[in-house]
């Protein structure tokens, strides 16, 4: 399903608002996703459920509430240009829900950094859910 959404210029131009199966709006410190899929709902809900499942296993974007699939996160620097294997060998082979085929951890814009490291953005994900569409 292709869905549009218009944004005045002047915001996706200076990349404050990105959109796929949710729009993520950027603030200055943190980060608002709204689902705007089926998919995008569910991958809200199952974030925070990763939140809580994993928060000290690997390092997540600090997830600050969810509501309605609508999630808040602390911002990180989301600049990088790609991540190394070993990083995605061990997210998978820690968290079980991300190793499949197609899992979108190789992809560097789900990605952020901080002063410890590499910090993953979009973690609600598992095999049911890529699998919608
Ligand atoms: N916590 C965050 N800090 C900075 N940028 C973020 C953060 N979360 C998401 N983004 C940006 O918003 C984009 C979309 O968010 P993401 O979590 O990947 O949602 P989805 O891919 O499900 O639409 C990301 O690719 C990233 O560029
Ligand atoms: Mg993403």
């Amino acid at each position: 399903m292709l869905v549009r959404v218009r944004f005045p210029p002047r915001l996706l131009k200076h990349k404050m608002i990105k959109y796929s199966t949710r729009v993520a709006i950027i603030l200055k410190n943190i980060v608002i996703k709204i689902p705007v899929t089926r998919r995008g709902y569910l991958q809200g809900v199952h974030e925070k459920r990763m939140w809580d499942k994993y928060k000290d296993t690997v390092s997540l974007a600090e997830l600050k509430w969810m509501f309605a699939g609508i999630v808040c996160q602390k911002r990180y620097q989301n600049d990088l240009q790609n991540i190394p294997v070993n990083i995605v060998k061990a997210y998978k082979s820690k968290i079980s829900e991300f190793d499949f085929e197609n899992c979108d951890l190789h992809n560097p814009k789900n990605w952020g950094y901080d002063e410890q490291g590499y910090v993953l953005l979009d973690y609600g994900i598992n095999q049911y859910i890529a699998s919608l569409y």
